[in-house]
């Protein structure tokens, strides 16, 4: 059986990505930087964990040892994202992977630092020769999730960029799965698959669809940047974290991020999921 390298295994994008691995039964290697998150992988059934961190070539080359393939999932925003996604397309290649996942992002092309650092990544696995699928997945459903509960207090749904411009939503699940299918599936090699939502949503349309599913009324607000850069501040961000995090914003509403769902459909064999199911299957059915 192929041995599947995870990166970024402990992270929200990892776990629901090795959970798809798992139950398809593939045979996988968490790489991990805490013991803690060792122990919980291998609680889930992950079969080996290499603790170990990004940012050091000897422990890359350590970790693409003996495996087939691997999904690379660097953490967000990552400053040296670039470095590590071309040391670990160096690593891999030397050590004869057979398939190289890279979780990238939607539309890497855009003047914001981790897009540009993520095609960097890009450009060094094409131009590497290796196997690859590059995957560019829109911004996830998902960020509802950490904002639900003070949704749900004040009916007010508050993000830090303009209510009006629209983005391709996507769910995580439906991202994990895609991922598992191109890792399990034959003929996927060489291909770059944008992995947008089905709708082209604004938070004005988000909160109205809030609004008819629970019932109660709910408003789309815009936090000030600056108000947002002291959570930022108080939370003990890096200031470059910042300074990414607010030209990502500034983008966002100037230009929303929307892509094209065909891929994902076709990928999965049915319809990406929609923003009401999405709230209905993970927020409303769990907190009822
Ligand atoms: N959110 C979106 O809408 C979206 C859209 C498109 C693409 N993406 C991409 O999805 C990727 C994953 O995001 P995520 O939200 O799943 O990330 P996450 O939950 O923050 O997980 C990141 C993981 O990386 C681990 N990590 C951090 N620094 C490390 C280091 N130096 N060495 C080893 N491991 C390290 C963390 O370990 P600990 O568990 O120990 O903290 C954590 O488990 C990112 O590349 C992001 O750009 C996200």
């Amino acid at each position: 059986m192929k041995q599947v390298l995870v990166t970024g295994a402990n992270g929200r994008t990892g776990r629901r990505v090795i959970d798809k691995l798992l139950k398809h039964g593939a045979s996988i290697r968490a790489f991990v930087r805490r013991e803690e998150a060792a122990r919980d992988m291998l609680a889930m059934g992950v079969g080996e964990c290499l603790i170990g961190n990004l940012e050091s070539e000897a422990d890359l080359y350590r970790a693409v040892k003996d495996v087939q393939q691997l999904v690379h999932i660097c953490p967000p925003m990552h400053p040296l994202e670039d470095r590590i996604g071309k040391a670990l397309v160096s690593a891999a290649a030397s050590s004869g992977v057979e398939l190289f996942v890279e979780y990238s992002v939607l539309h890497p092309v855009i003047e914001v630092p981790h897009h540009r650092r993520k095609l960097a990544v890009e450009a060094a696995l094409i131009d590497s020769g290796m196997p690859y699928v590059i995957l560019q997945p829109a911004r996830y459903m998902q960020h509802l999730n950490p904002i639900w509960a003070e949704l749900l207090r004040d009916g007010r749904h508050v993000l830090p960029f303009s209510t009006k411009t629209r983005f391709s939503l996507v769910d995580l699940e439906d991202l994990a799965e895609a991922v598992m299918r191109v890792l399990t599936q034959p003929h996927h090699a060489y291909a770059t698959y944008q992995l947008a939502g089905p709708e082209q949503l604004s938070m004005q349309d988000c909160a109205q669809r809030l609004t008819s599913l629970l019932g109660r009324d709910v408003e789309a607000i815009e936090r000030d940047e600056d108000s947002f850069r002291k959570v930022l501040e108080a939370s003990g961000a890096a200031p470059e974290r910042i300074q990414t995090m607010l030209t990502m914003n500034r983008h966002y509403s100037a230009h929303g991020l929307a892509g094209n769902s065909n891929v994902l459909r076709w990928l999965l064999g049915r319809e990406p999921t929609r923003f009401e199911d999405f709230v209905t299957r993970e927020l409303l059915a769990k907190n009822a």
